[in-house]
């Protein structure tokens, strides 16, 4: 049994697998054809913290895969009333075939997994989002972004800068991350990314400087400036992130055919214009319905069921 908690665990031709698996059953939904490969399943779905595409993607996906999910908010559940994460993991387990957690710590999600009998599914942790990342490389490939890629990450060193690392850092592409002082990504994910580059072949170049990072990408993308739990530094923040926002002039400096990612929800004004945003280039409601194809190869290769597609 694996769980899908940071991208470490998985080598490069795993996570292309289950990528390609998303891909064969995004054809087949696309064609109206819905094989039950997970049929009579229940995947129960935690949240500690809000959701629009995680949500409506995982049930979504589970559903259309033959089974059911269950939307456990924590407001609702007894770990939201103190009962402990092994406690409820080992009830869950007992009674569903899959879990997805979107949590605080991803100590509490390694947690609940360690006391799982079932696949456990990082949903967003603090650390990591890597569900996400899934979706944003399934996108690079549907646009020709997949060979030799220079993605260039601008924002916050935070859950989306720590799963590019890992994407990158096991696919074997350039990563460029540029952050402000003080907001660099955690330096422990910095140094597991650096090592997984070191048998890759990936380039990391970490600076504070957008333009750097930009110059010549074939993506560019970014991230809220306040993440969930961030909400009372808000205003610290739109102070210190100031010259990051991602705006057509940037945008010039990568190539003339790069798209922009952006995880959503985004922040007109903020790390990127309104202009960006609905410009030709970008590519964020295509990356956004791909979180629902990309789980489902993900949910499928944990069930073991990859040779069934
Ligand atoms: N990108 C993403 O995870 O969106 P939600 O917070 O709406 O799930
Ligand atoms: N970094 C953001 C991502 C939201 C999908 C957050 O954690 O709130």
């Amino acid at each position: 049994m694996r769980h899908f908690l940071t991208l470490k665990e998985f080598t490069k031709e795993e996570i292309l697998e289950m990528i390609d698996l998303g891909l064969r059953i995004k054809a087949e939904t696309k064609a109206k054809r819905f094989t039950p490969y997970l049929e009579k399943q229940t995947l129960a779905m935690i949240f500690e913290k809000s959701s629009t595409r995680t949500r409506v993607s995982f049930e979504t996906g589970i559903y259309q895969l033959g089974g059911t999910g269950l939307f456990l908010s924590s407001r609702d559940i007894q770990l939201g009333r103190g009962e402990p994460m092994k406690d409820t993991a080992r009830v869950i387990s007992r009674m569903c075939d899959m879990v997805m957690i979107r949590t605080y710590s991803q100590k509490k999600l390694e947690e609940f997994a360690g006391f799982s009998n079932v696949p456990v599914i990082n949903g967003l942790t603090d650390e990591y989002h890597p569900v996400q990342l899934m979706a944003d490389y399934m996108t690079m490939i549907e646009h020709g972004k997949d060979r030799d890629p220079v993605v260039a990450y601008v924002g916050d060193g935070n859950n989306m800068a720590h799963s590019w690392l890992m994407l990158a850092s096991k696919l074997g592409f350039e990563l460029r991350v540029a952050t402000p002082k003080g907001y660099e990504c955690d330096p422990e994910i910095v140094e597991d990314a650096v090592e997984f580059a070191k048998r890759s072949g990936a380039t990391l170049l970490f600076t504070d400087d957008p333009k750097d990072a930009i110059e010549g990408a074939d993506v560019v993308t970014t991230d809220t400036w306040v993440s969930m739990g961030d909400e009372e530094e808000k205003e610290k923040r739109l102070r210190d992130f100031a010259g990051y926002t991602i705006d057509e002039a940037l945008m010039k400096l990568a190539k003339a055919d790069a798209i922009f990612l952006h995880c959503l929800p985004a922040y007109r004004g903020l790390e990127v214009t309104e202009e960006v945003l609905e410009g030709p280039q970008s590519v964020v409601f295509d990356e956004a319905e791909n979180r629902l194809h990309a789980q489902k190869g993900v949910m499928v290769w944990l069930d073991g069921k990859r040779d069934e597609v």
